[in-house]
């Protein structure tokens, strides 16, 4: 057990699924793993583990934001020995060709700061997916047939922005989306020679201001959880 994580070592499974949401870890889990078990309660950030084909795999929720995310991504790598950790979740679309519903594959994640600024000083690291998990992603998506677009995000501190002109520079410079996790979870995994990738749904869009309906959230969630499980296992 670590601080924030109530389950025994063996309970938790070498390759992780980590959603924001704990409720989307209850459902992804219900809806896509065999002999799902609840690992996890404490401070009702649930976990599940269970199988899928034959795989191991669990599913943790991670919080919002990137110092939430490092706490539980921390205690499953030193403690929980976890080797590939994949974040689902949702992003704000920055591109006119990036449509609500579209999957983004996040090759980098650019931020101002995140809870590892600090150790790197001047240095601007760059924070980047795994390669073999990035390539196995793509090629499940493809197989799929979902809309998906591979690329550089953006990991803000903040959903309620108050620099237009920092979210022009990132479109102008070719990024994809916009959320708040995955620059942290690379720069562990790289920190821990372990492997990690974000897999993105795009649920509103800041040019457009279109948005998901709650309704349609599911679908296009469901289709980014298969392609992270067979992206794992490929
Ligand atoms: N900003 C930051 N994070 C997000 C957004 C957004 O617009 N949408 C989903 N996650």
């Amino acid at each position: 057990m670590t601080i924030h994580i109530g389950a025994r070592p063996d309970q938790i499974a070498e390759t992780v699924l980590m959603p924001g949401d704990p409720y989307r870890a209850r459902w992804a889990a219900e809806t896509f793993l065999q002999g799902a078990e609840l690992v996890n309660e404490v401070r009702g950030m649930l976990g599940f583990t269970g199988t899928y084909k034959g795989n191991r795999v669990t599913i943790q929720g991670s919080g919002m934001g990137m110092p939430s995310l490092s706490i539980y991504a921390n205690e499953l790598i030193s403690t929980y020995n976890a080797q590939t950790l994949i974040r689902i979740g949702s992003c704000g679309g920055m591109q006119p060709h990036v449509a609500v519903r579209d999957v983004i594959i996040a090759m980098s994640a650019t931020t101002i700061t995140s809870p590892s600024s600090g150790i790197f000083r001047e240095v601007n690291f760059a924070p980047t997916a795994h390669y073999d998990l990035l390539a196995a992603a793509v090629t499940a998506a493809k197989a799929k047939g979902t809309r998906t677009h591979v690329g550089g995000i953006y990991s803000s501190d903040v959903f309620y922005a108050e620099r237009p002109d920092l979210d022009e520079q990132m479109v102008r410079h070719g990024i994809l989306g916009v959320e708040m996790e995955a620059a942290e979870l690379y720069t562990l995994a790289a920190r821990h020679k372990r492997r990690a990738l974000a897999i993105l749904t795009v649920s509103d869009h800041l040019q457009t201001g279109e948005a998901l309906p709650a309704e349609d959230r599911e679908q296009t969630f469901g289709d980014m959880v298969e392609i992270a499980l067979d992206a794992a296992f490929a």
